[in-house]
This record gives C-alpha cells, sequence and structure tokens, in this order.
C-alpha cells in the first residue's frame, strides 16, 4: 500500500472516529455511532499492518475471525449490570498493549544500538509508565467490582506519603531512562515494575462503588498510552485515537464527578466508604416509615393524570426494565401521562438506566434529564421510585451530610410517592434517606421487579 493510500485511510479513520464519538452523545444514534467508529477501527488497523508490511489478508481475515468469535461471545455473554467489569477489563489490555509495543521498540532499539530521539524516548516511557498503570489499576478495579477482592477501600497508615513518595520515584526513574533510553536498561524494568506496583497501590484505596469513575479516568489513561505509542512508532491513527480516548475519558470522569458534587481527588483519594469514614455513617432513626401495598398503589394510580419512575441501581439489579415498561403502557392507556426522569448518575456506570430502559423499548422522548424534570414534580401526582436512593435523597440539600450540594431529583415534592425498595438499608452513600419518612411517601417493600408486576396486576384488574 503507498504512504499516500496508507494517510488517506488513517484520515478517513479519524474521521469516522469523530462521527463516532458525536453519535454517542445521544441514545438514539449510539449505535450508528458505534458502528462508524467500529468500521473507522478496522480501516485503521488494516492501513497500518499492510503499510508495516507485518501481516497479509489470509493472516488479518484469520485475526478478524478469532476476535470477532472472542468478542461475540464475551459480549453476549455479560450481564447489563457486569458492563463496567468488562470494561474494566478491556482498559486494562489496552493499556498493557500500549506498554508492550513502546518496550518491544526499546529493545528494538538496544538490539541495534541506535539511540531513539528525545520525542520517541519519551514516548516509550509514558507508554510503558502509563500502560503498566493503567494494566494494574484496571485490574483491581476488575477485582473490586466483581467482589473477586474486598470492594471496601484498602487503607493504612501513611498509605498517601507512600504513594507520593513512589510516585516521585517513578518520575525520577523516568527522566532517567527518558534521557538515557540507550544505557538506562536496568532502570527501564525499574520503571515498568514501579508503573504496576503504583497501578495496584493507587486504586485499593478506592471504594468498589467509585469504581465508574476510576475506571473512566483509567479509559483515559489507556488512550493516553496508546497517544504515546503511536508518537513512538510514528502512526498518526494511533495518536489521534488515543488522544480521543483519553479526552472523551476525561470529560466523562469530570461529568460523573460533577453529578455526584464530589472532586476527583475526592473520590481517588477519599477513601468513601471506608470503615470509620463519617461520611459513610447512617444517618440514624427519623421516625417510622409507612408500608404499603401494590393494592394501594392501584387506587393512588386510578386517581392520577400524571407520573414520573425515577429509576436507580435497584431496577437494574432486580432487571425491572421490562416491568416497568409494561406498567408504563397501561397507565397510558388509563389516561395516566408517564415520564421516567433520569439521574446522571443512577445506578453504576454513566448512562446505565438510559441503556436498560432502551433494551425495554421505552421511547427516548420519555426519558427526561434531570434539569427538565424538576419543575415538574409539585405538579405531578405520582412519583414512582424505583430501586433509587441516594439520587432521591433531600439530604442533598442541606448541608454537612455526606450527599450534600448533590444534584437531585425532586421527588419529594410530588403529591404522591412510592418508593419500592426490599428493605430500609441505604444506598451507595451510606446515608439514611428522609424521603422515606415523608408524610406523602409510601414505601413498597420487596424486589422491584416483583412489586412491579403485583401492582401492573393490581392496576389492571382495578
Ligand atoms: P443507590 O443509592 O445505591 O440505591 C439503590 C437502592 O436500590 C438501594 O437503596 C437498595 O435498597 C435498592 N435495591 C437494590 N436491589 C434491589 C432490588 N432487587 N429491588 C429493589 N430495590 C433494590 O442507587 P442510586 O439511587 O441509583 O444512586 C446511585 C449511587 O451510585 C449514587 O450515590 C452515585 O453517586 C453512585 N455512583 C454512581 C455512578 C454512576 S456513573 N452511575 C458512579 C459512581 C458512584 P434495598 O437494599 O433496601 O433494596
Amino acid at each position: 500500500m503507498s504512504e499516500t493510500g496508507v494517510q488517506l485511510a488513517y484520515l478517513a479513520a479519524a474521521v469516522l472516529f469523530i462521527l463516532g464519538l458525536k453519535g454517542l452523545s445521544s441514545a438514539r444514534t449510539a449505535v450508528r455511532g458505534n458502528t462508524l467508529a467500529a468500521v473507522g477501527m478496522a480501516i485503521a488497523i488494516a492501513a497500518a499492518l499492510l503499510d508495516a508490511g507485518v501481516l497479509d489478508w489470509e493472516w488479518m481475515l484469520g485475526g478478524v475471525v478469532v476476535g470477532s468469535v472472542i468478542g461475540v461471545t464475551a459480549a453476549t455473554r455479560i450481564q447489563m449490570t457486569e458492563m463496567p467489569e468488562m470494561v474494566a477489563l478491556l482498559n486494562g489490555f489496552g493499556g498493557v498493549a500500549s506498554a508492550l509495543v513502546a518496550g518491544a521498540e526499546l529493545l528494538g532499539y538496544w538490539d541495534a544500538g541506535l539511540a531513539p530521539d528525545g520525542v520517541v524516548a519519551t514516548a516509550i516511557v509514558l507508554g510503558t509508565l502509563i500502560g503498566g498503570l493503567t494494566l494494574t489499576g484496571s485490574l483491581v478495579a476488575f477485582g473490586k467490582l466483581s467482589e473477586r477482592i474486598t470492594s471496601a477501600p484498602v487503607v493504612y497508615g501513611g498509605q498517601q506519603v507512600i504513594n507520593a513518595l513512589l510516585g516521585v520515584l517513578l518520575l525520577l526513574v523516568a527522566a532517567i531512562v527518558a534521557l538515557d533510553p540507550l544505557g538506562a536498561t536496568q532502570e527501564y524494568w525499574v520503571l515498568a515494575a514501579l508503573a504496576l506496583l503504583l497501578g495496584v497501590l493507587l486504586i485499593i484505596p478506592i471504594g468498589g462503588a467509585d469504581m465508574p469513575v476510576v475506571i473512566s479516568l483509567l479509559n483515559a489513561y489507556s488512550g493516553l498510552a496508546a497517544c504515546a505509542t503511536g508518537f513512538v512508532l510514528d502512526n498518526a491513527a494511533l495518536v489521534i485515537s488515543g488522544s480521543l480516548v483519553g479526552a472523551a475519558g476525561l470529560i466523562l470522569t469530570k461529568i460523573m464527578c460533577d453529578a455526584m458534587n464530589r472532586s476527583i481527588g475526592n473520590v481517588l483519594f477519599g477513601a468513601f466508604g471506608a470503615v470509620g469514614d463519617p461520611a459513610a455513617a447512617g444517618g440514624g432513626s427519623q421516625g417510622t416509615a409507612k408500608s404499603y401495598t401494590p393494592e394501594d398503589a392501584a387506587v393512588i394510580f386510578s386517581n392520577a393524570s400524571s407520573c414520573i419512575v425515577v429509576p436507580g441501581y435497584g431496577m437494574a439489579v432486580a432487571q425491572a426494565q421490562h416491568a416497568v415498561r409494561e406498567l408504563a403502557n397501561v397507565l397510558g392507556e388509563k389516561g395516566v401521562r408517564v415520564q421516567f426522569a433520569i439521574h446522571p448518575v443512577a445506578g453504576r456506570m454513566p448512562g446505565h438506566m438510559n441503556v436498560l430502559l432502551a433494551e425495554a423499548d421505552v421511547p427516548y422522548e420519555e426519558l427526561v434529564e434531570m434539569s427538565e424534570i424538576n419543575p415538574q414534580f409539585p405538579e405531578t401526582d405520582v412519583a414512582l421510585v424505583l430501586g433509587a436512593n441516594d439520587v432521591v435523597n433531600p439530604l442533598a440539600r442541606e448541608p454537612g451530610s455526606a450527599i450534600s450540594g448533590m444534584p437531585i431529583l425532586d421527588v419529594d415534592r410530588a403529591r404522591h410517592v412510592f418508593v419500592i425498595k426490599r428493605s430500609m438499608s441505604p444506598g451507595f452513600a451510606g446515608i439514611q434517606n428522609p424521603l422515606f419518612f415523608n408524610d406523602n411517601t409510601m414505601m413498597i417493600f420487596g424486589d422491584a421487579k416483583a412489586v412491579v408486576l403485583a401492582v401492573l396486576d393490581a392496576v389492571r384488574s382495578y
């Protein structure tokens, strides 16, 4: 393939990546965006392999078949609730791939006895450092999410000082290797080992429930590692795609932190949820919550003309999205206007609720963002809180609580509030929710799917 052909293919791939990212900004266009980006990646890989003369078509097709079988099998087996785990692993693989390529290039320079120029040497160091850290950090994140290792923050005395010292040492060794890539052979392996170690030490103090933010950050790191490796290989497509992944990951991290009203520093170093953490302490008893039945809900719904469903993590756990879609349809037939209020961090991963409700064929027009739906609660007859807790906790409006300042959905301002959950236990933030004790709140205890199906029966036969 001619050099011009390769560069044109890279340009086409870059345009497809950008169009793909744009498509991913809305649920309606996300599938098309994903496909465009995948086509872009296929073009970039084919051009890179043909350019370098690494492989011929037969091997490439073989690779596509093997990779597709593994990818399709993994993706179809993964439950929606396990998606963050899968992304964690994929980030780790991306990171280690970049580190290995950077390392292999350096070995090539050692063999040839030729020193890489300053840019390439720095890129090799960065690819190894960020890629190594991303691999072990992502493996710890995967372990915590899948509960293969404790999801509680692992904290010990002097932890942050030790990590800071290790970080300084890592930067020193990195500078030595970058300045003398041919001579600093042993230092290179020390650099790789320190990066792997730091990846573990930086992630173990972070609680399992904060892992989505960490994964988004590690995703950004894997992009930056790929970008560095693009400079090592002088490959424009890798530089562009790595930068896009890096920037998108950082922006997503910021969006998630803002939606929780927490700084990235608090997520990374705050050990949120650690034993003895005052932020995670329960709020104590606040009165008596009133328990109601699905039949009581049917009576209230028979007099209602509007309902806002607020889904949360419990809907994902119970896989109640199809049942609630069915309930929304039946209520709609009875003249009730039903909308779904989407909090940006409801659930445990970005877009968690959107994906589940889209899977259940809830029309996009019925999914309403927080800023748009909040003014509607005072005029709404029923707010149906389905396995959500922190994102509807009015304590967020008061100073001093663990979630102070976190934007919430104002369900307590609706005329009637049904809360469906299994018990009085708190949500992710570990604090009690005064909403449950309000006069207009009716608790219906049980698994979200079972309760919604029971409400559905009751509404149908009312
Ligand atoms: P949570 O505050 O975690 O509350 C979920 C509630 O669901 C729990 O109180 C639980 O109560 C209930 N539940 C669990 N399984 C259930 C089932 N099978 N049936 C019925 N209810 C069930 O969730 P949320 O309101 O969605 O808020 C999300 C939280 O996660 C926020 O604090 C957010 O900051 C945090 N977070 C989110 C993200 C992203 S990106 N989404 C990232 C990091 C952190 P019971 O045990 O009593 O049933």
